[in-house]
C-alpha cells in the first residue's frame, strides 16, 4: 500500500518507519524544513531506540522518503495518517489547529487525485477529542468532490519502546464507518498483528468500532493509566508515614490478576507529552458535557502534589524554614536524569524541569546529567543550570545526588566513586533504583519514594 504519514515527530516517524517495515511504500511529511533536511541526510531529529536503524534501512531501500509537500504522494496514496501535535490550549482543551491545518492541506491536495480513484482513507492518529473525525471530514468535504473516509486510529505506543510497541501492537483500535475503510486499515496492519500474535496469542487484537468510541478509547486509556500512577503514589506516601515498604505493597497488590502489576511503580509524578495534556482535554470535554470526571480530577491534583515530592524531601533534609530567602544557597546538587522517563530525549512536562525550578528558587546550584535529554534542556533553559557529560562528573563537589529519571545505567554507577565525589553520602532517589537497607549498609543517607528514609 502507499501511505502518507503527516507529521514527523515521535509518533509520525515511528509510524512511517513501522509501515515501511511491513512492506508498504511510505512518504513522511512535515512543515519543519530543518527536520526534513536532517531526515533526508539520514539523521533522526529525535532519540528513540531502534528508530535510526529502521529509518536508514528503508530510506536506503527506497521504501521511505520525506518531503515538505504532501501533494507529492497524494495521487497514489491509499491512506494519509495525521500524526501532528495536539498540545494543550489555555483552557485545557486539545488544540486542534495543527490537525485542522493538515485537513485543509489534504482538502487542497485532493484535486491531484483522479476522479475515479478509490476513496482516500484519512486517518486521525493524533490524540484528538470525540468529534474530531467528523470535523476533519467536514473540512475536507468542503473543498473536494473526490471520495475519502476519515478513520480514527489512536496510537498507544510508549516513547522509549515505541518501535517494539508499533511493530508488535497489543491491540489496534480502528474507528470507521465502512468495510472498505476497515479493509485498507487491516491490510496496513496485517503483518504487525500477525507478528504480535506470534509472540503472544493474547496480543495483536483488532477492534473495529465507530470513530467517537475510538477517539474516547485513547483518552480513557491514558486516564486509567494515570489514575493507577497517582493511586500508587498516594499509597507510597502513606507507606512512608506508617513505616510500610511500597516495594512489598505493590507486589502484594499487583499479583492479584484482577489488578495486574503494570503502572504500579511509585515515582516523582507523571509528566511527558501525553498524560498531562490528554487528562486536561478529557476533563474539559467531560465538563462541557455536564459530566465532570471526579476520579480524574483527583488524579491530576494528586500528581500536582507528587511533582513536588523530591523538592519537599530536599527541603526537609536541609531543614529549610518556610519564608527563609534562598535557604539552599551554597548547596549544590547533582541531578541525574532530565527526560520525563528513561530511554527518551523528550522533556515535555518533565518532572526534572519543575524540580530545577523549585531548587533554583531556593538558591541551590544544579549540575545535571542525562543520557539523551541534555540538548533539549539546554535549548529550553540554557545556562540556568550546569551540565555534565558523565553522572560522576555531575557529583563533583555536590552536597547530594538526586535521581529524577530511571535510566538503568544509573543503577550501575559505582556508588563508592560517587561518594568520593560528593561532600556527603546523601541521595534523593525519585525512582527507587536502590534498596534502602543496602544503601544504609554502605553508609548513605537515602531518601526514596514509599520507603522509610535511612541514615547511614
Ligand atoms: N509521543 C507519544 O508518546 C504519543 C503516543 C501516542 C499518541 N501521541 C499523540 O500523537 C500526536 C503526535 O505526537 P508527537 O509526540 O509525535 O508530536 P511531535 O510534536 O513530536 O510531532 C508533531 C510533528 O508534526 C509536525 N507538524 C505540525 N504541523 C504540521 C503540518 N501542518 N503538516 C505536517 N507536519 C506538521 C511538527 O513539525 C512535528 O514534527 C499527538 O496528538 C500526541 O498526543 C503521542
Amino acid at each position: 500500500m502507499r501511505v502518507l504519514v503527516i507529521g514527523s515527530g515521535y509518533v509520525g516517524l515511528v509510524a512511517a518507519a513501522g509501515f515501511a517495515d511491513s512492506g508498504h511504500h511510505v512518504i513522511g511529511v512535515d512543515v519543519d524544513a530543518a527536520k526534513i533536511e536532517k531526515l533526508r541526510k539520514g539523521i533522526s531529529p529525535i532519540y528513540e531506540p531502534g528508530l535510526d536503524e529502521l529509518l536508514h534501512k528503508y530510506q536506503t531501500s527506497g521504501a521511505l522518503s520525506f518531503t515538505l509537500d504532501l501533494r507529492e504522494g497524494i495521487a497514489e496514496a491509499d491512506a494519509a495518517f495525521i500524526c501532528v501535535g495536539t498540545p494543550q490550549s489555555e483552557d485545557g482543551s486539545a488544540d486542534l489547529q495543527y490537525v485542522l491545518a493538515v485537513a485543509e492541506d489534504l482538502a487542497n491536495a485532493m484535486a491531484f487525485r483522479a476522479k475515479d480513484a478509490k476513496p482516500l482513507i484519512v486517518v486521525d492518529k493524533s490524540t484528538v477529542p470525540v468529534g474530531t473525525a467528523a470535523r476533519v471530514h467536514a473540512t475536507i468535504a468542503a473543498k473536494t468532490d473526490r471520495t475519502f473516509e476519515v478513520v480514527s486510529n489512536p496510537e498507544f505506543l510508549r516513547e522509549g519502546c515505541a518501535i517494539d510497541d508499533f511493530l508488535f501492537p497489543d491491540r489496534v483500535v480502528v474507528g470507521c464507518r465502512t468495510d472498505f475503510a476497515e479493509s485498507v486499515m487491516k491490510e496496513l496492519y496485517t503483518k504487525k498483528l500477525a507478528a504480535a500474535q506470534a509472540r503472544n496469542p493474547e496480543n495483536g487484537r483488532w477492534f473495529r468500532m465507530d470513530p467517537p468510541s475510538a477517539e474516547l478509547t485513547k483518552y480513557a486509556a491514558n486516564a486509567m493509566l494515570a489514575l493507577r500512577i497517582s493511586f500508587i503514589n498516594e499509597i507510597a506516601r502513606l507507606c512512608e508515614e506508617v513505616g510500610a515498604d511500597i516495594d512489598f505493597v505493590k507486589v502484594g497488590i499487583g499479583s492479584d490478576h484482577r489488578i495486574g502489576k503494570h503502572f504500579l511503580n511509585p515515582g516523582p509524578g507523571f509528566g511527558g507529552s501525553c498524560f498531562p495534556k490528554d487528562l486536561q482535554a478529557l476533563l474539559k470535554a467531560a465538563r462541557e458535557h455536564g459530566h465532570p470526571l471526579m476520579t480524574l480530577a483527583t488524579t491530576v491534583e494528586a500528581n500536582r502534589h507528587q511533582k513536588q515530592v523530591l523538592a519537599l524531601k530536599v527541603r526537609g533534609h536541609y531543614a529549610c524554614k518556610p519564608g527563609t530567602p534562598a535557604p539552599l544557597a551554597g548547596k549544590r546538587f547533582a541531578l541525574w536524569g532530565l527526560a520525563f522517563k528513561a530511554h527518551t530525549d523528550d522533556i515535555r512536562e518533565a518532572m526534572a524541569l519543575e524540580l530545577i525550578e523549585s531548587l533554583s528558587t531556593l538558591g541551590a546550584e544544579i549540575v545535571a546529567h542525562d543520557f539523551e535529554a541534555m540538548p533539549n534542556v539546554k535549548a529550553k533553559i540554557g545556562d540556568k543550570i550546569r551540565y555534565a557529560d558523565d553522572p560522576l562528573v555531575a557529583c563533583e563537589g555536590a552536597d547530594a545526588v538526586i535521581i529524577a529519571t530511571e535510566w538503568p545505567a544509573y543503577q550501575k554507577v559505582n556508588l563508592e566513586a560517587v561518594a568520593a565525589k560528593l561532600k556527603a553520602k546523601v541521595m534523593f532517589d525519585g525512582r527507587n533504583l536502590f534498596r534502602p537497607e543496602t544503601m544504609q549498609a554502605k553508609g548513605w543517607t537515602y531518601h526514596s519514594i514509599g520507603r522509610t528514609t535511612v541514615v547511614g
